[in-house]
């Protein structure tokens, strides 16, 4: 077998194995997450836990929000975090990342933040943002914005869990 190959073969194993773990990692976080919003705590307490237990797992999430639209304003409300207290505690529609995915209703991965025009800084260290919507019977309420100090962090996996995690929370502001 050619030096080559050989190396092919070992990076192909680390892949798997990476891949691997993180399946096993996902299904203990759904679990996690069912518990957290199944329990007996308040809308708040419970968006609170979710954003310490993310931040807490994942490595590379180093900021977890939740944002809300601000009532009848064309604005997001900050809520529940946890990481680094921000200035940016509303947001208007169309501004940043955020305030796109307000209007957009698409997810939003952002590898590189530096490729960005249109984003609001939440300080030097973050490298990549991703943001995914919240929909209670179609609406846009809000999203979760998860910062990295990383560059190109995020996979299909993070838009697959932090979309069910968005699904759960939505169950909390169903009337
Ligand atoms: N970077 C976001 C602003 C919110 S902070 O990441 C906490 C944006 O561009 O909308």
């Amino acid at each position: 077998m050619s030096f080559h190959r050989e190396f092919e073969l070992i990076l192909q194993n680390l892949f798997i194995e990476r891949k691997y773990k993180e399946n096993m990692n996902i299904n203990f976080i759904r679990e996690t997450i069912e518990d957290i919003v199944s329990s007996k705590k308040t809308t708040s307490s419970k968006q609170q836990a979710i954003c310490d237990f993310l931040e807490n797992q994942i490595s590379y999430y180093h900021w977890v929000g939740f944002y809300f639209k601000n009532g009848d304003k064309q604005e997001l409300k900050l809520a529940e975090f946890t990481g680094e207290p921000t200035d940016h505690t509303i947001i208007p529609f169309g501004k940043g990342i955020c305030g796109q995915v307000a209007l957009s209703n698409k997810n939003f991965v952002v590898q590189d933040v530096t490729e960005q025009e249109n984003y609001i800084s939440c300080g030097w260290k973050v490298k990549s943002e991703i943001v995914i919507p919240i929909f209670v019977e179609g609406e846009n309420i809000g999203q979760i914005d998860i910062d990295s100090h990383d560059s190109n962090p995020f996979s299909e996996h993070d838009e697959l869990l932090l979309e069910f995690v968005c699904a759960k929370v939505a169950e909390l502001h169903k009337n």
